[in-house]
């Protein structure tokens, strides 16, 4: 009995001492456990003769009630200090200066793709990708530009080491190959328009090596100048967000669209920059065309019966023009001052319906 006494009372003493949830639970298991002490003598009651039996095994279970009630009550006396602890450690000091929330900005460019997306969305157009890395015949060839034509020297075209088969592969010049890549595999109608990045070996204020365009394509039987001149009227006036914005159709010359037009919009040229949609000056914005009949046999397609019309638009002019940014290379720099003047609050990302009448 002495024995127990001594164990009992250390145990209890265990539990004043214990400074943590993980030290009770460990004075539990080595107590009441399965191997625990106090359970070590519940199995010796056996040894006993009938009485000193029932005494010995009402005093052990009266000391295991104990321990579980003691174990208890101090685990939640311990939760209790800990909350308490963090109470005061994590009060928040209002006083102090708040920190500094920096929101990102939306790049010109992004901002500008997204704008044209959604117009010509709008107007039914799928978006259309294809390799930044082209082959002579989808950049080239394919598009009515053959070897010996001056258009190859006037794109400026980077080229890459000739491949196995000796060729030469380029960097786009236009993403007008992608008009090539789609007809190939697809059967009309077709309605697109090609965002991507294009090359050109060419660097100044207005010019960038890598810069951006944006190709359209509609294809299909009767497909009229009218409906080109239509589209890009609209697109022109929902872009700058002017309604009576003059548009103006100038005879030109691509190898890929007969006819081919320029397409401008009324300005006017002050000394503090551009007046879109006012005055009596042109600026030219993009290019545009009938799809060539031989462009569309090129393709597979029988030119009797099926017709098309085409556009290309350079995105950074169309930025620059828009949100008055006056410097090409100042897109690439990266520079964080440029960002947040020029660039776009997330929360002003265009919607689909972007107003076109
Ligand atoms: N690919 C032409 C260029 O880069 C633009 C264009 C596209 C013109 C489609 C007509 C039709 O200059």
């Amino acid at each position: 009995m002495n024995e127990i006494n001594d164990l009992h009372l250390g145990i209890l003493e265990d539990i004043s001492n214990a400074e943590t949830i993980d030290e009770l639970e460990k004075i539990r298991i080595t107590s009441l456990g399965k191997k625990g002490s106090i359970t070590k003598n519940f199995k010796e009651i056996g040894k006993f003769d009938l009485l000193k039996k029932r005494e010995y095994a009402e005093r052990l279970n009266l000391i295991k009630k104990e321990i579980i009630n003691l174990i208890d009550k101090k685990k939640i006396h311990l939760k209790n200090i800990d909350i308490n602890k963090r109470l005061i450690e994590e009060k928040i000091d209002v006083s102090l200066p708040s920190k500094k929330n920096i929101i990102g900005r939306i790049h010109p460019l992004s901002r500008t793709i997204e704008e044209i997306i959604a117009i010509y969305n709008d107007m039914g157009f799928k978006i259309a990708e294809g390799p930044d890395i082209e082959t002579d015949f989808y950049n080239f060839t394919a598009l009515n530009i053959p070897e010996d034509h001056p258009a190859r020297q006037e794109h400026d075209t980077f080229y890459l080491n000739p491949d196995k088969s000796g060729e030469r592969p380029v960097l786009r010049t236009h993403t007008s190959p992608v008009q090539i890549r789609t007809m190939m595999v697809q059967d009309p109608p077709i309605r697109i328009i090609v965002p991507g990045r294009t090359y050109r070996s060419d660097h100044d204020a207005t010019h960038s090596p890598m810069f951006h365009q944006c190709e359209g394509l509609v294809i299909g039987e009767n497909i009229n100048m009218g409906h080109l001149k239509g589209c890009l009227i609209d697109f022109c006036r929902a872009f700058f967000g002017i309604d009576n914005l003059p548009v103006r159709f100038r005879p030109s010359y691509f190898p890929f669209t007969e006819p081919s037009a320029e397409v401008d919009i009324g300005c006017k040229k002050t000394k503090d920059g551009l007046l879109i949609g006012e005055g009596d000056d042109w600026l030219e914005i993009l290019g545009s065309g009938m799809v060539n009949p031989k462009v569309l046999s090129n393709c597979g397609y029988n030119p009797e019966k099926i017709q098309g019309f085409a556009f290309g638009m350079g995105i950074e002019r169309l930025a620059m023009l828009k949100y008055n940014i006056p410097d090409l290379r100042t897109f690439y720099e990266s520079d964080l001052r440029w960002l947040r003047h020029y660039g776009f609050l997330p929360i002003d990302i265009p919607s689909r319906h972007f107003g076109i009448n």
